[in-house]
């Protein structure tokens, strides 16, 4: 039940919360004798939903002492043998649709779980592991090199599903669309810790040259010196993994930084942040493969890129999250869906920053080339990091 900081949750509240949304959407909506599991459920694990009632505050989390984690889990075990005998049934089309954006949603509070047990156990002065194992040995990365693409009137998103059939999309993903790009080059591969340390002795912190003016207000008013999580020892840099305290490895690509630092590196090496458009052109024909969460072996950093084959950029999908510079917005045509649901993604286009291509704690089924994460320009807690853009 633990809760770092306003922002994460606990791992309890995922668990019951992911639950409560297959019982709200799912068994609320289209199961005729469902009764609630515990009439006090609602208001502890509705997440954002207005249109499904009050809910305690989100810094409160933390202090839901009860349902025990064992009641917890009698409530999904609940839960799933309802939903599954539904499933049973041969329901209609949209009953199923409805427990695939379950499945989804469950897919984005897995990776909230591991940033949200990291943010938790690196608040902890021991720095305990999630897993303890032992750390993988250094290893050196090629330099980046320049990937060129020719712009021009592109198109990008996700046609509506229910003329385009492509499989699960969100909605924020619609409509598809089209959009100018002029030339544009993006890097082969992410920015790695070696490079932000250089950004780091070049002073990159201390000089507000560098950096928006929101970003510079952010950096003295939270004192940040480097990436969340990193620490000195002895002089060396460190850094908290779900695997405990490493030594940085300057070959990974760097992970816990803000929009508003990706922008000040970004800007320090001569370079921009690429747009979303721009990156989902890139990667548009590329397999979505790479560090991505594996059930089997779940890997507790990002890894390396693999060698550079001169081709198209690597690890687009995987390891860190990518800031871009494009603020979350609905794309030309876009309406929220009708009734509750309509707020899952739709009311949060304000004041956020797109990320794209995923991390090595996103299940590989859950993500696409259109995928739209967001977060606020200072988040950090989330595994982000950054791949640079030119204009060609
Ligand atoms: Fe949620």
């Amino acid at each position: 039940m633990v809760q770092a900081f306003p922002d994460a949750s606990p791992t309890k509240w995922h668990l019951a919360h992911t639950t409560w949304f297959f019982e709200t959407f799912v068994l609320g909506a289209f199961d005729r004798g469902h009764r609630p599991f515990h009439p006090g459920f609602s208001f502890l694990f509705n997440s954002y939903y207005e249109a499904v009632g009050p809910r305690v505050e989100r810094p409160r989390r933390g202090f839901l002492s009860r349902p025990s984690h064992a009641e917890v889990l009698e409530y999904r075990a609940r839960v799933d043998e309802r939903v599954g005998r539904l499933l049973e049934t041969g329901p209609p089309e949209e009953v199923v649709a409805r427990v695939v954006l379950g499945l989804h949603h469950e897919q984005q509070h897995q990776e909230l779980l591991l940033t949200d047990a990291k943010a938790a156990l690196g608040t902890n002065p021991l720095r305990p592991a999630y897993r303890s194992e032992p750390p993988p040995a250094p290893s050196s990365a090629a330099p980046a090199r320049w990937c060129a693409f020719e712009g021009g009137v592109v198109e990008i998103g996700v046609a509506d599903r229910a003329s385009g059939g492509r499989g699960f999309a969100y909605d924020n993903e619609s409509p598809r669309h089209r959009v100018l790009l002029a030339p544009f080059r993006l890097a082969s591969r992410p920015v790695t810790n070696g490079e932000w340390r250089a950004f780091m002795e070049d002073g990159g912190y201390a000089r507000p040259d560098a950096w928006l003016s929101e970003g510079w207000d952010v950096v003295r008013a939270d004192g940040w010196t480097a990436p969340r999580y990193w620490e000195q020892r002895d002089g060396a840099w460190w850094t908290f993994t779900l695997g405990g305290m490493r030594p940085v490895d300057d070959a990974e690509p760097v992970c816990h930084v803000s929009h508003y630092e990706a922008d000040a590196y970004a800007r320090w090496a001569g370079a921009r942040l690429p747009t979303e458009a721009e990156w989902e052109i890139a990667a548009a024909d590329l397999p979505v493969e790479g560090n991505l969460l594996r059930l089997d072996a779940p890997r507790l950093a990002p890894a390396p890129s693999p060698p550079d084959d001169g081709g198209a950029p690597l690890a687009m999908f995987g390891d860190v999250w990518e800031w871009t510079s494009s603020p979350y917005s609905p794309y030309p045509g876009y309406r929220a869906p009708a009734g509750a649901l309509g707020e899952y993604n739709g009311k949060f286009m304000v004041n956020q920053t797109v990320l794209r291509g995923g991390s090595f704690a996103t299940p590989r089924s859950h993500l696409r080339a259109s995928y739209r994460n967001f977060f606020p320009s200072r988040t950090r807690w989330q595994f982000s990091g950054v791949r640079l853009a030119r204009d060609a």
